[in-house]
């Protein structure tokens, strides 16, 4: 089978493409013709060594989703031909994260990911993909999905009166602004982009503020909110964000901390406003099994579908991680295998 591996270039990591043997299936196992892969900027971080991590040798990708060709020994929860996407960390099927879950992530330094014609996964580490959706849509499910999922549904609690902060328009924020129109809430949104502003526009999302021309945009905030701020901040920035995050979110209102977009520093604020306004800070991290079971539920229910910039051929994986590193897109940016 063909499947590619991150390989050393420099101090940092690129792509091949490399044969390998079809595996072949161990008990309580299963083997997955993947058909869809989406890039995350997870798989940038890795590529530029950002978090450290020695990923050679590695198949890359978190994302992928197919059909079960084979089943080990033991396994009833899925059966060959069932369409499945992978889940990011394979041993968190439930209940609160323990560190021990990290060597599972998938696409990282101690687990191969998605990137390959077909993989090997525990018969627990797959979910049933949504019916009404094709396997690119649910491609983009297992990281950017599952991650906005957690940030607005389970540790934010939302309700429909809630007005939500979404930051940029990648694929998380994407997702975010999906699943916070679902339940009815407002929205607001930010972009580099006024062309991206109208498409947020477009998917619902009334008011938006262009962060380039307008750098004090936690004053917009505030102005659109009418002093109140927003109830839940989708914060994929970081630190070089957190500070206007902080500004904007509502008394007693969250900032779900996502994202690292700004790098890894440490916030250039002070956090006392965490504090003064009795706001609640919480780092997200993926999510769990029975989390992406829960979502694809709610996007079943609803008739969500993700929103899909590019789709790249297998042979184009470096080519579209060039394109994903412009941060041109706006929501997904997917493969076919
Ligand atoms: N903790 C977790 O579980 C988890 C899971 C998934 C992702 N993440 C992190 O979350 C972040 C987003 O991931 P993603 O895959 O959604 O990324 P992505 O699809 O690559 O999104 C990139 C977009 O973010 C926007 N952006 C860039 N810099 C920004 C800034 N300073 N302020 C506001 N927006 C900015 C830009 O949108 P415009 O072009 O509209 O300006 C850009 O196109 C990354 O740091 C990623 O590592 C964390």
């Amino acid at each position: 089978m063909r499947c590619y591996e991150f390989v050393s270039s420099g101090s940092a990591f690129a792509v091949q493409v490399v044969p390998r043997p079809e595996p072949t299936v161990a008990a309580g196992r299963v083997i997955v013709r993947v058909r869809a892969v989406s890039l995350n900027y997870r798989d940038l971080i890795h590529l530029r060594n950002e978090a450290g991590r020695n990923v050679a040798g590695r198949i890359p990708l978190s994302d992928g989703a197919g059909y079960v060709v084979a089943i080990g020994a033991g396994v009833a929860s899925v059966k060959v031909g069932d369409r499945v996407a992978g889940i990011f960390f394979t041993d968190w099927l439930g209940g609160r994260f323990e560190m021990k879950y990290h060597p599972g992530a998938l696409g990282g330094a101690t687990a191969d990911g998605m990137m390959t014609e077909y993989a090997d996964l525990a018969a627990d580490a797959v979910v049933p993909i949504p019916d009404h959706l094709t396997y690119e849509e649910a491609a983009c499910l297992p990281c950017a999905g599952v991650t906005a999922w957690s940030a607005l549904m389970n540790h934010g609690g939302l309700s429909p009166d809630d007005v939500v902060l979404i930051l940029g328009t990648g694929g998380v924020s994407i997702f975010a602004l999906q699943l916070a129109n679902a339940v009815g809430c407002r929205v607001i949104g930010t972009s580099s982009s006024d062309a991206k502003r109208e498409r947020l526009r477009e998917l619902g999302c009334r008011d938006s503020i262009n962060y380039r021309t307008t750098p004090d945009w936690e004053k917009e905030v505030a102005r659109l909110t009418e002093k109140r701020g927003v109830d839940c901040v989708v914060e994929v920035g970081g630190g070089g964000t957190l500070g206007k995050s902080m500004a904007s979110v509502a008394a007693g209102g969250r900032i779900a901390l996502i994202g690292v977009l700004t790098g890894f520093g440490p916030p250039s604020d002070s956090l006392f406003p965490i504090v003064a306004k009795n706001a609640t800070l919480n780092g997200i991290y993926v999510g769990s099994r029975t989390d992406f079971v829960a979502m694809n539920a709610f996007l079943a229910a609803k008739a969500i579908r993700p929103i899909i910039d590019r789709t790249f051929p297998f042979d184009a994986f470096a080519e579209s991680l060039e394109y994903l590193a412009t941060g041109s897109h706006f929501g997904k940016v997917v493969l076919t295998l």
